[in-house]
């Protein structure tokens, strides 16, 4: 794994948007894998500006989000899609059927995993996954403990994480409990993978990732096993590295 230590949230989230960019630019039809959450909301941010102001072009461009929540409509002020959309996807010149989501309040939870990993693969694989990581190590909202092989599939959270992401909702009790979730197999097929991590309370999270021994228990640690890795992180996600 590659790891770039920037100096803030600012300097993190341009590099992250310069990679996608020097992506889309080599590859104009290019597969994004997208995360939401509050990292990438800077990197979001960026590729807008360079969307409007320098020509970035997106109208070719497919995307995958790496996860939504179990139980939210699509248009929920909490679901991803809305996030997606507000943060970006409104923002710049993609087409609105080239965006992908999973639909979390699918009738048929089983058969939307297994019709959005065949969306992935109809599309020629992922070319650039973009991904956070949760305070406990996770990825996309593979939780401590899941199967290296796993394919997307509904998840259930992790009490952390509710706790975590309680801050988007009026109560930790609207909290959604569960998520489909694209697995770690279906990460690790992406063909390159950057992740960003702000903040102190990624700090003991990035230290497993980057110098603990590889094992479920640590989602992100599997990420060791790909030949094309990226972390980006500021100084404070840094403090604890040796
Ligand atoms: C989001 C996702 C999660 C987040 C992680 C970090 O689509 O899959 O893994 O990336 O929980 O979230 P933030 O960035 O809010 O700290």
């Amino acid at each position: 794994m590659k790891w770039l230590i920037v100096e803030d949230y600012e300097k993190l989230s341009r590099e992250a948007a310069r990679l996608v960019a020097v992506q889309v630019a080599a590859k104009p039809a290019s597969v994004l894998g997208l995360a939401t959450g509050s990292t990438p909301l800077g990197m979001y941010k960026e590729l807008t500006r360079l969307n409007r102001e320098e020509g970035l072009d997106f109208s070719q461009i497919t995307t995958f989000n790496l996860d939504e929540y179990v139980g939210l409509a699509a248009d929920h002020s909490q679901s991803y899609r809305t996030y997606m959309r507000d943060h970006f996807f409104q923002h710049v010149n993609l087409s609105a059927e080239k965006t992908h989501i999973p639909s979390g309040d699918a009738s048929d939870l089983d058969e939307e995993c297994s019709r959005y990993e065949e969306a992935i693969a109809a599309a020629g694989g992922i070319d650039i996954q973009i991904l956070g990581i949760g305070g406990n190590g996770h990825i996309g909202f593979n939780e401590p403990g899941s199967p290296v092989d796993s394919r997307t599939r509904v998840v259930q959270l992790a009490a952390r994480t509710i706790e975590d992401n309680a801050r988007f909702f009026a109560s930790v009790e609207e909290v959604p409990t569960k998520a489909v979730s694209m697995g770690i197999q279906t990460i690790l097929n992406a063909r390159r993978i950057v992740l960003l991590a702000s903040g102190a309370s990624k700090a003991e999270a990035i230290q497993l990732m980057l110098e603990g021994e590889k094992t479920p228990e640590v989602p992100a640690s599997l990420l060791q096993q790909h030949p094309d890795v990226t972390v980006i992180m500021d100084r404070q996600a840094a403090s604890r590295l040796s």
